[in-house]
């Protein structure tokens, strides 16, 4: 198979860089850097079958295929020339579309589907981008790979630098990541460099480090992973059968998924898969909102804040992608806004109780559908895509402060019992009778 047929071309400046130049940012002024692949030879129809033929591969589970990874069933569209034996995967993506009606009841959207990306091997949408970074790595020979987190992106990485051989060094803010990412941190070994400081701190290292020290940055900035990223909106669109939805709302912090869904969606159109697009609607918790302030202003302006939410995964002040972010909601004639934390605790809460379960920030996609439907902007006979971005379990703290405070208003308290059957008989009649009422 023929490699270096890709490039790398600054957004900013415009400089090129062989693809397999180490750098993941522009080293004439320091702008973000995007892939650029060729257009497949197959097209509309021919690139649709292509896609649903792999997908009946993953159908039967034969998990020795490439094909049979949501991320590189889409090879032609993500990375097309990377020889295999360069490939880094745990067949990572094949996440499910859910409609559950107690979720599109509160968020009054009646078709409200959940892309739920907390299915993904380490519980978050990271793997689909981290699948390409790491291949990459391998491909240009790095020694060590590096990433700044608030958790997600850290477990990730985590768990995909063994399979491929390279140590991993972390940075995450301390005392700000939920308990399960950090557990997952550690447990797949990476090296965890706890920061006293925010995200934001822990991204300006990571950078640094990665320019002084020649380690592989495996952010998103990093234009490999926006590629795989991709895959999250492909992957939809096939499992609607090529018909786009009218919306795809998604929590944004760093915006590096907002921006992997503008470029998703710019080939999707491009190379025919789709004949209209979807809007997107990128939602951040008011604490962290710097993207959504700079909308209000028709982006006339960049702001960065300090952030404070409880949906830690996006507690971000000044994203990095901010650029490419810009460019996917102008593209897709897309909005901006924020919402509450206790909106999030509270869509948080009816996703968990619908058997669905995910973790805060990914809640910020329903409560900000909920907002969009309230003020018109969602049409009742829309379809929607809200997309869960990580799994219940990676915010077990959270959860256990939430349904042990009886104030809450979906909490579920834990009974203390004496080891009697009376006791469980009691709280038996209890839970029947209260079930019969509803
Ligand atoms: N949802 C979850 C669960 C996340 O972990 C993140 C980002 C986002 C949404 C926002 O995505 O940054 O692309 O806009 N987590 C990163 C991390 C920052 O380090 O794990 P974004």
């Amino acid at each position: 198979m023929t490699e270096r047929r890709n490039l790398l071309r600054c957004e900013s400046c415009g400089t090129e860089l062989d693809e397999l130049d180490p750098r993941t940012s522009c080293p004439k002024c320091g702008g973000l850097l995007s892939l650029e692949i060729g257009m497949p030879s197959e097209r509309g129809a021919a690139l649709r079958a292509l896609f649903d033929d792999r997908l009946s591969v993953a159908a039967r589970a034969e998990r020795s295929d490439i094909g049979a990874s949501g991320v590189w069933r889409f090879r032609e569209l993500v990375l097309p020339h990377i020889a295999d034996k360069n490939l880094v995967t745990q067949w990572e993506g094949n996440t499910p579309l859910l409609w559950r009606e107690s979720v599109a009841h509160w968020a009054s959207v009646p078709e409200l589907l959940l892309k739920h990306e907390g299915h993904n091997p380490t519980g978050s949408f990271k793997d689909r981008g981290m699948t390409v970074a790491v291949s990459q790595a391998v491909r240009i020979g790095a020694s060590a790979v590096s990433c700044a987190s608030t958790g997600n992106t850290s477990a990730s990485l985590a768990a995909y630098a063994p399979l491929a051989g390279i140590p991993a060094i972390v940075l995450v803010p301390a005392g700000q990541v939920a308990l399960g990412k950090l557990a997952q941190t550690l447990a797949y070994g990476a090296r965890t460099l706890m920061v006293r400081g925010d995200f934001d701190d822990c991204l300006r290292l990571a950078r640094e480090s990665s320019e002084r020290l020649g380690v592989y940055l495996a952010n998103s900035i990093n234009p490999f992973r926006i590629a795989g990223q991709t895959t999250i909106v492909l992957e939809l669109l096939q499992q609607l059968g090529w018909h786009a939805p009218d919306w795809i709302v998604l929590p944004a912090g760093n915006l590096g998924n907002t921006a992997a869904f503008g470029a998703a969606l710019r080939m999707a159109s491009a190379t025919g898969l789709i004949d209209s697009s979807p809007r997107l609607a990128a939602v951040q918790a008011e604490g962290a909102a710097p993207f959504a302030r700079s909308f209000r202003s028709g982006f006339a302006e960049r702001n960065a804040v300090r952030a404070e939410t409880v949906a830690t995964a996006i507690k971000i002040g000044d994203p990095a992608s901010y650029e490419r972010g810009v460019r996917a909601i102008r593209e897709t004639d897309g909005v901006v806004i924020e919402v509450s934390d206790a909106e999030i605790l509270e869509a948080k809460a009816v996703i968990d109780a619908s058997g669905v379960g995910c973790e805060p920030a990914s809640a910020a996609s329903v409560a900000g559908a909920r907002r969009l439907a309230k003020d018109g902007t969602i049409s009742r006979g829309d379809r929607v895509v809200a997309v869960l971005t990580g799994h219940i379990l990676k915010d077990p703290g959270i959860l256990l402060d939430y349904h042990k405070d009886a104030g809450r208003p979906m909490a579920n308290t834990p009974i203390e019992i004496d080891a009697e059957i009376s006791a469980v008989e009691r709280v038996l009649k209890d839970a029947v009778s209260t079930s019969a009422s509803r």
